[in-house]
């Protein structure tokens, strides 16, 4: 047998980090004790008790949370909503997560990219950007912990800084957190809500890093006058969320379950960060530099130059596949050609440290 492709492509957990048998037992429990209510039509907002958990750990009402299908369907709902509202061109962080950068360009919407750095998005470059136009931007988009796809995290002074910069302008935000409870060092920041106060800034994350992707479970904590639109978008589209596996993770939660899971995840994946560090350090020639997540998922590295699509073409022949840095950046603006995202989650550390040798060899 050929040996499998090695992958920092996949942003998405290795199998051995998804607790399935103990999910399988979850399911399996609240189907039969609660199955009038998870097989049935429900609320938009999705399975009460979970959406009451979320809400407590926000300190905010429950009638504030809607859970959705992932956090990538909330972002669909919240950028066609806030585009009705206030019509205009979204701000991004360069580089930032595709997936959202595809939907907004689908749409035909303007994007704009805000300059960032190690310390996370310039709010200066946002506060330029904001003067530089009589029109209101639709939204933010931001990324502020272990970003998608650079492994950045907004430092403390810049948060405070945006959200000055933010209330200013009387700015929508949209927060997206799906990883930063994935957290291997140091104390967790603020986030741009708890900063905010939850008037301008809705947030988002999801239990895709947190207990599975396949559960599809995510959660929007939105301004409480938005919240009602925000749920009506729900039930025009599906009616109602999937309860089941809403409410598999809330067995999951209620279990005791979710704070040793994460340990669990935290520790596995600071194993294969290190990996992937360790190995960068040892292997890639002077003038390549790369960030230093303290958590999350990505490392992201800048090639001094040399062309990062050429590369992953050369590094699938050796049999490692990685994103090049175009991807995160809006078409046609020419960003990111010599810059590449390394996800750290997929692998084994053994296999990240062959893959990290392999590729770094192209570039010697
Ligand atoms: C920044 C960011 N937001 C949202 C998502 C979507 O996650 P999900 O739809 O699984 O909740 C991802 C997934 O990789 C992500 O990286």
């Amino acid at each position: 047998m050929p040996e499998s492709p090695i992958s920092f492509a996949r942003g998405a957990p290795a199998p051995e980090l998804v607790p399935a048998q103990e999910l399988a037992d979850c399911a399996h429990a609240v189907a039969q004790r609660d199955g009038d209510r998870v097989f049935a039509y429900g609320p938009g907002g999705g399975y009460g008790p979970l959406r009451e958990w979320v809400a407590e750990r926000h300190g905010v009402a429950p009638a504030r949370v809607v859970l959705t299908v992932g956090g990538l369907q909330g972002f669909v709902f919240y950028a066609a909503e806030q585009l009705a509202r206030t019509p205009g061109r979204v701000l991004v962080e360069a580089p930032t997560y595709d997936r959202p950068l595809k939907i907004l360009a689908r749409d035909g919407v303007e994007i704009v990219a805000l300059q960032m750095d190690d310390e996370g998005l310039d709010p200066e470059a946002l506060g330029a950007e904001l003067q530089s136009r009589d029109e209101k931007p639709s939204f933010l988009y931001s990324i502020p912990t272990f970003q998608n796809p650079s492994g950045r995290t907004l430092s403390a002074e810049r948060r405070e800084r945006l959200v000055e910069v933010v209330r200013e302008h009387g700015l929508a935000v949209l927060e997206d957190d799906p990883y930063g409870l994935v957290r291997f060092e140091g104390d967790p920041e603020a986030s741009l809500l708890d900063l905010e106060g939850g008037q301008l800034v809705t947030y988002t994350s999801s239990f895709s890093k947190t207990v599975a992707p396949g559960v599809r479970s995510g959660y929007f904590v939105l301004p409480e006058a938005d919240a009602p639109a925000f749920e009506e978008r729900a039930v025009s589209t599906y009616i109602s969320p999937p309860f089941l596996p809403q409410a598999v993770v809330h067995e999951f939660i209620v279990r005791g379950n979710f704070e040793p899971n994460l340990s669990h995840v935290r520790s596995e994946l600071q194993a294969r960060r290190d990996a992937m560090l360790t190995a960068l350090d040892a292997n890639a020639p002077g003038g390549v530099s790369w960030s230093h997540p303290a958590g999350g998922y990505f490392v992201w590295l800048e090639l001094d130059g040399a062309d990062a699509k050429a590369l992953a073409a050369d590094a699938e022949r050796e049999g490692v596949a990685f994103i090049p840095g175009p991807g995160f950046f809006a078409a046609g603006s020419g960003g990111g050609t010599a810059s590449a995202r390394f996800a750290y989650s997929y692998e084994t550390p053994e296999r990240i440290t062959e893959g990290v040798e392999r590729v770094m060899r192209l570039l010697g």
